[in-house]
């Protein structure tokens, strides 16, 4: 198997530090057994700083395959920006990947493509890896354009050197476990929508190389079903990451990828 990537969106959960770090601990523990699979694990800001300790102290301070994620970043630096966290905050607690325009923030939020090409290049500058989540908000949208659209937004005016740099995750907004009816896209067209972002990232940046991912009410039962296909790096966990046994049961299946 090639490296495979497991991202846990953790979201707003959980209520307490005590049972962050119960989840939090199960998935290392479990993520430790399966050297081949990267874990990067997205907790609220205000746990990072205790959870780093687990991460960095877990193996003589050597994190092998485990990896603290944010879930969001400002785009600039310190100074008067009430309420934002920059990316030399979030580095000092060892943050290495950072979610950037998860649909509970371009459409509950208001985040704009705008705004979040502007996170992209912060992250990058300060060698954070964004993870941009894109994806039609409703299973009758015309696919494709929304893909272009959002893309071409995000992504303006970063080098083809820096795409590499990015995970691409794809993420309908009608497959979220949280939406109403929701449902989990299927492998094969959420395999032809991977193919289509690297259709318009070919076509754009003249490159080959990008890593893709879905996400979208993807569990224990239906993970192979997804990442057994190459083009498919990793998978983006919401609900299930926060279920220990869960989460543990997802590294264990994705191990077992050949
Ligand atoms: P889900 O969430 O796995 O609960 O569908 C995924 C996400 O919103 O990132």
């Amino acid at each position: 198997m090639n490296t495979k990537i497991v991202i846990a969106n953790w979201k707003a959960n959980p209520a307490t530090l005590d049972e962050a770090q119960e989840i939090f601990g199960a998935a290392i523990t479990s993520a430790k057994k399966y050297e081949k699979i990267k874990t990067i694990i997205c907790p609220p800001f205000v746990f990072l700083e205790e959870l780093a300790k687990l991460v960095y102290f877990y193996d003589n301070n050597q994190p092998v395959n485990t990896f603290l994620g944010a879930q969001d970043i400002f785009w600039g630096k310190t100074g008067p920006y009430t309420g934002e966290i920059p990316a030399e905050m979030l580095r000092q607690f060892g943050v290495s990947h950072v979610l950037i325009g998860h649909s509970d923030r371009r459409y509950t939020i208001g985040e704009s493509d705008e705004v979040i090409n502007k996170k992209i290049k912060a992250a990058l500058g300060a060698e954070i890896t964004p993870i941009l989540l894109v994806g039609e908000k409703e299973r009758t949208d015309a696919r494709e354009d929304v893909l272009v659209d959002q893309l071409s937004r995000d992504l303006e005016g970063i080098s083809p050197d820096q795409i590499t740099n990015i995970l691409i995750a794809y993420e309908p907004v009608w497959a979220i476990s949280t939406q109403k009816d929701s449902q989990p896209d299927t492998p094969e067209s959420a395999l032809e929508a991977v193919k289509i972002i690297k259709k318009i990232i070919a076509k754009n940046y003249k490159i080959e190389t990008i890593n893709c991912l879905y996400g979208g009410s993807v569990n224990e039962n239906n993970v192979d079903d997804y990442l057994k296909y190459p083009e498919m790096v990793g998978a983006v966990i919401g609900g299930a990451s926060l279920r220990k046994d869960e989460f543990g049961g997802i590294l264990k299946v994705v191990s077992e990828i050949e």
